[in-house]
């Protein structure tokens, strides 16, 4: 199969959705792997390397979809890109088309076989999301810390302390893949971590992995408004699937925080978990001021750190674009298997029922 990789034209998108050694799985198994010009630049991967393993530069977008019998991509088609798409051409990449009905009908008219990483779930996760998560969780810490430094608007602690003087308490609420990385970073840098979650089992296990190091804390308001009072960075990681984010942490209890203390709700992007982190903001313009609390909202935060992010993505996303291209989508429709979870739209038809759902369309079966 002919593989095509654009450049991501969406503002801000700095990822690729391939690295330089993914090419050679490809061609190893008979493919050929076309990568627009630039495409990995801002992950800080030159076109050389990719042809060092054997992929062919392609000057422009236009003859890459005209050539590519797959797009494999990180972000849904933006709009310059709709007109390039082509019938029964397969597109792979996170489409979230359940809140972009724009694109969901252009893929429709387009007749495009379109796969999205975000609907293949796999013993209840979501295995092309989950490096986003783990890179997001590590990095809320980090922000903190910054954050925290007199010079960057917080109250001047050091994340672990000294001998002779205590550590910063870090809260984080929920202990998913986000809350859980966030935790183990700020337990490396020596805090005091607590992590609240409403799921028994996850508690017990976070206990079990981190040898009692960590404080583990059932989720009710009277626990989390204990918790935030004390709280020198506060970290938001709580999930829904599916749903919006429900607010555990309210204005009242922001208030009893100290001035110059953090709050970095990750959970912005689905709404965010708690009420002063009320609006998102950006990699430029990533904090304000509330109640004397600084607050970060950047939802995408994996944004500020691109090279580690493409590298994680195209980790989780290569098994299964390597199947979608020895099989075809075809085949990956008549086996059923993991992969055909991620087939939303095929043939003009939605086939996935959330997204069909969300768009009040009929939803047809893979039959
Ligand atoms: N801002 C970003 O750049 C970015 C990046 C990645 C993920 N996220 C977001 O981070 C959030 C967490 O993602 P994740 O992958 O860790 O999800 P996850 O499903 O792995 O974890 C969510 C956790 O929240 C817990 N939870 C649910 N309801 C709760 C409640 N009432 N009280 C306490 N805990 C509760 C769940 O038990 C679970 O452990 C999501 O909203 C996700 O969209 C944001």
């Amino acid at each position: 199969m002919i593989i095509g990789i654009p450049k991501e034209i969406m503002s801000g998108e700095n990822r690729v959705a391939i690295t330089p050694g993914a090419v050679t799985a490809f061609v190893n198994r008979g493919h050929r792997v076309l990568i627009e010009r630039g495409a990995g630049k801002g992950s800080g991967i030159e076109d050389d390397e990719f042809q060092h393993f054997g992929a062919e530069i392609v000057p422009t977008a236009k003859e890459l979809y005209e050539r590519a019998e797959m797009i494999y991509k990180v972000k849904e088609p933006q709009p310059e890109e709709y007109d390039l798409l082509r019938e029964g051409q397969i597109l792979f990449a996170y489409l979230h088309l359940a809140a972009k009905p724009e694109v969901a009908r252009v893929l429709m008219e387009k007749k495009v076989a379109a796969l999205a990483y975000e609907t293949v779930v796999v013993n209840g996760t979501i295995p092309m999301l989950a490096p986003m998560s783990e890179i997001a969780g590590r990095m809320a810490t980090q922000i903190g810390a910054h954050f925290l430094e007199k010079s960057n608007g917080g109250i001047g602690i050091l994340l672990g302390g000294v001998p002779g003087v205590t550590p910063a308490n870090v809260v984080v609420l929920g202990g998913g893949i986000v809350g859980m990385n966030a935790a183990r970073v700020a337990m490396g840098m020596g805090a005091t971590v607590t992590v609240i979650d409403n799921n028994i089992q996850r508690l017990r296990y976070l206990d079990e992995a981190n040898g009692g190091r960590l404080l583990t804390l059932y989720s009710n308001p009277e626990n989390i408004a204990r918790a935030v009072a004390g709280a020198d960075l506060l970290i938001g990681a709580v999930l829904i699937p599916g749903g919006r984010t429900p607010i555990l942490c309210t204005k009242e209890m922001v208030k009893t925080m100290r001035p110059g203390t953090v709050i970095v709700d990750v959970a912005i992007d689905q709404g965010g978990c708690i009420e002063t982190a009320d609006r998102t903001t950006s990699h430029s313009a990533p904090t304000y001021e509330r109640y004397g609390v600084l607050h970060y909202a950047v939802s995408n935060i994996p944004g500020a750190v691109p090279r580690t992010s493409t590298y994680a993505l195209n980790n989780a996303t290569l098994p299964f674009a390597l199947e979608l291209a020895d099989k075809g989508c075809a085949r990956i429709m008549a086996e059923k298997g993991t992969l055909s979870q991620g087939i939303n739209i095929i043939n003009g038809k939605v086939v996935n029922r959330a997204v069909a759902e969300a768009l009040s369309l009929d939803c047809d079966n893979l039959d």
